[in-house]
């Protein structure tokens, strides 16, 4: 039998897109990624506010720096495939909850919990789930307080309630969580488990100093 051309099996394919709509597609999730970005400004402008007040208090900034990202489009389909759910934006809003992402980087440990729960108190904040790594550290000593807060925001025809990851620990945490992060070992490198003891240990002396430099604030506050 002749083969058909390929334009015409392509215009058949039932999940290939008309120029049309690949178009309309990439604008569309422009417009994800657009009010993803908003969530971030939102949640970041409520923290800096907290800040803000608390250092007129305190006369010390309880936040040292906060930084934000989107999740890049690669990364969003690789989660969407690895968890077998549609590669739809509906379902990126419906299950994903890292797109937007937040860390809030504080010089004390207490700092933390102050913070989280100043945010999470604030009546247009939904609380969706809270892991706190630094009462239960992972098994590699990762320590960090994460929150997964809902909030919405306004457009011109609607309100949408959005998820934003938030990551809190101090300065320490966030020393040891960057250089782990750079450290891409193989787990089957027979080297690995020395090397994840190491850290480990390395995880419990920057928490064994940010309680002692917490006590030492006590100390002068
Ligand atoms: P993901 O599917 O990776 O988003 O993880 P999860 O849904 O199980 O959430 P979890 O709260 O455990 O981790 C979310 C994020 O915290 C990660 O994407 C990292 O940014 C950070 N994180 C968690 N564990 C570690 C760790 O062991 N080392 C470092 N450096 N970062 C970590
Ligand atoms: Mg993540």
């Amino acid at each position: 039998m002749k083969e058909a051309p390929k334009s015409f099996l392509m215009q058949f394919h039932p999940s290939e897109p008309t120029p049309d709509e690949f178009v309309e597609n990439l604008i569309q999730f422009q417009k994800l990624m657009m009010m993803y970005n908003c969530a971030i400004r939102e949640v970041k402008t409520k923290l800096e506010v907290l800040n803000d007040e608390l250092s007129l208090d305190s006369k010390r900034n309880p936040i040292e720096y906060i930084q934000s990202r989107v999740k890049k489009p690669v990364s969003i389909v690789q989660k969407l495939q690895r968890r077998g759910l549609p590669l739809s934006l509906e379902s990126v809003i419906a299950h994903l909850n890292d797109v937007a992402g937040i860390r809030v980087v504080c010089s004390f440990v207490d700092d933390i919990y102050h913070i989280a729960e100043m945010l999470t108190r604030q009546d247009d904040v939904r609380l969706i789930q809270v892991k706190d790594y630094i009462q239960n550290p992972k098994p590699n000593g990762y320590r960090s307080y994460h929150l997964i807060v809902e909030i919405p925001v306004f457009f011109s025809n609607k309100k949408q309630p959005l998820r934003v990851e938030v990551q809190i620990r101090t300065m320490a945490m966030d020393f040891w969580a960057s250089l782990e992060h750079k450290m891409k070992y193989k787990k089957s490198d027979p080297n690995a488990a020395l090397l994840v003891n190491e850290l480990r240990e390395c995880a419990e002396v920057i928490a064994q100093t940010d309680r002692k430099m917490m006590e030492l604030r006590k100390r002068i506050d």
